[in-house]
């Protein structure tokens, strides 16, 4: 695979919240972006200032209002629900504020399983995969915990370990900053 290809491209991308049927607010008003394989991109701005909308798109859950979103070079502007469903399991990692992860499952378990739902892998696969990632992220030792016997850092580090474990085109993080 070569190093430079666009991993995202926002052509134009208009993003309007109605609050009622006549006032609005225009979060994103014609944005065009170019990241690539191996990029690490950076979005600062105040608060309100659309970075959470252009990251909800970029990551295909939400749609714009206008424009054309191209992640590895699939036009997914008008992809339904369930193909995106898909689509992120397979293509895209996220490590949201709040990490997401599931409170029954071990830090090990957390990161099997989007290898799981793909079903590409066997269960020992998955949980050798996911060992090498907690590895990777310097919690091998927790691998055990639940997420309540963690700490905030540890936390995110799964959330990192897990968004990884699909071998995603790229990440997105929307404020991951360790509690
Ligand atoms: N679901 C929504 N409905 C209506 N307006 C929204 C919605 N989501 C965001 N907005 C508005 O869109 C603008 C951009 O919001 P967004 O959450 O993208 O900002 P942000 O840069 O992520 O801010 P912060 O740094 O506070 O997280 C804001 O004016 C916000 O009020
Ligand atoms: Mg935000």
């Amino acid at each position: 695979m070569k190093g430079n290809e666009e991993v995202v491209k926002l052509v134009n991308i208009s993003k309007r919240y109605y609050l009622s049927s006549s006032v609005y607010v225009d979060a994103l008003i014609n944005v065009n972006l170019s990241i690539r394989r191996g990029e690490i991109a950076i979005v600062m701005g105040p608060s309100g200032s659309g970075k959470t909308t252009l990251m909800n798109i970029m990551g295909t859950l939400d749609k714009p209002t206008s424009g054309r979103v191209i992640i590895d070079g699939v036009d997914v502007t008008d992809a339904d629900e369930k193909y995106l469903t898909r689509f992120r399991l397979e293509r895209l990692g996220f490590v949201f504020q709040q990490y997401n992860l599931i409170s029954q499952l071990t830090a090990l378990e957390n990161v099997m399983l989007p290898m799981l739902l793909t079903g590409r892998y066997t269960k020992d696969e998955a949980r050798e995969k996911a060992r090498l990632l907690l590895e990777l992220v310097g919690i091998g030792e927790f691998a055990n915990n639940r997420p309540s016997q963690l700490s905030g850092g540890q936390q995110q580090r799964v959330a990192i370990a897990r968004a990884l474990a699909n071998d995603p085109s790229f990440i997105i993080m929307d404020e991951p900053r360790a509690p």
